[in-house]
């Protein structure tokens, strides 16, 4: 078979599926059994593949069709300009957790030395983007899932800043004692009564790294109760928040007598609120 003839049938399959982005599914995932750039597969869409290839290439789009993540069955994405490994068991980064990142590395850029925990460390792709960014940052971050703390250990060392990032398996804040700059974290934020009418690709990724308690403020509320007295005199607090929930984690910070702000990401949503102690 050709390569413009698998990717033709491919695309047909993934259309029946109701896949969003066929071609794109298509080419992604071919370049990815060749080994080579998507771009290449229009040059090359003449070439014939042997049937081993053909094989393992629609087994692959038999998974995309039954609704797959794309980064599942690659085993990457990139975020913040960086690969990152996932897994099945692992949240897959989201490009509007880079505005989070952005915000953390604007407000420590002159500190020296600083300091940082992230809470819910998943893949590691915010503490590793972070650390990446600013080379004397050295930071802690937790996570409840066995996996998440394995896959984020790996993606550390892979980007060389496992010596900067501790990495432990805890609940939220327990057992972290010590002053920090700041504390950031992208948690669970979905609630519950929510969770139904996601797309069927966000309910093959973890419960646990999505669904919240508490009309989904669960972990907003813990953390800065628990997190409070771990920030510095100067410290702040950087979350990322679900399409409604600016107003009320910004209540909560305020509650405790921060100075808030919020940011918009690119589709003029509330996604990311500080709560500076000053
Ligand atoms: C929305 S995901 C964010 C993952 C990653 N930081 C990112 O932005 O892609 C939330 C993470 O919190 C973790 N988590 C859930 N409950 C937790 C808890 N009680 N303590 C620490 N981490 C928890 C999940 O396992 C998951 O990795």
């Amino acid at each position: 078979m050709k390569i413009k003839d698998a990717l033709k049938k491919a695309v047909e399959k993934l259309k029946k599926a109701g896949i969003e982005t066929p071609v794109l599914d298509a080419q992604i995932l071919l370049s990815y059994i060749l080994k080579i750039p998507r771009w290449k597969l229009i040059i090359k869409e003449n070439e014939e593949l042997s049937q081993e290839i053909v094989e393992k290439f629609f087994k692959l789009v038999e998974k995309r069709a039954n609704r797959t993540p794309i980064a599942y069955i690659t085993g990457e994405k990139e975020f913040y300009g960086l690969p990152f490994k996932v897994e099945e068991g692992v949240l897959i980064p989201r490009p509007e957790t880079e505005i989070l990142v952005e915000e953390v590395l604007k407000r420590i850029k002159n500190r020296k030395n600083p300091t940082g925990i992230e809470v819910g460390v998943g893949s590691g792709c915010i503490s590793i983007s972070l650390l990446k960014n600013k080379p004397d940052l050295r930071m802690i971050a937790t996570d409840i899932s066995e996996k998440a703390v394995k896959t984020a250990k790996e993606n550390a060392k892979i980007h060389g800043v496992d010596e900067r990032l501790s990495i432990i398996k805890t609940d939220k804040l327990k057992s972290i004692k010590g002053k920090y700059d700041f504390i950031v974290s992208n948690p669970p934020y979905i609630p519950q009564y929510e969770y139904e009418s996601l797309q069927p690709e966000v309910k093959k990724e973890p419960k646990e790294a999505l669904i919240a308690k508490d009309e989904g403020l669960e972990f907003y509320k813990d953390i800065i109760n628990e997190g409070y007295k771990l920030l510095k005199e100067n410290g702040f607090f950087a979350f990322e928040v679900g399409y409604n929930q600016a107003e009320k984690v910004e209540k909560l910070l305020q509650k405790k007598g921060l100075k808030t702000e919020k940011v918009k990401d690119l589709q003029g949503i509330y996604r990311v609120v500080i709560g500076e102690k000053k």
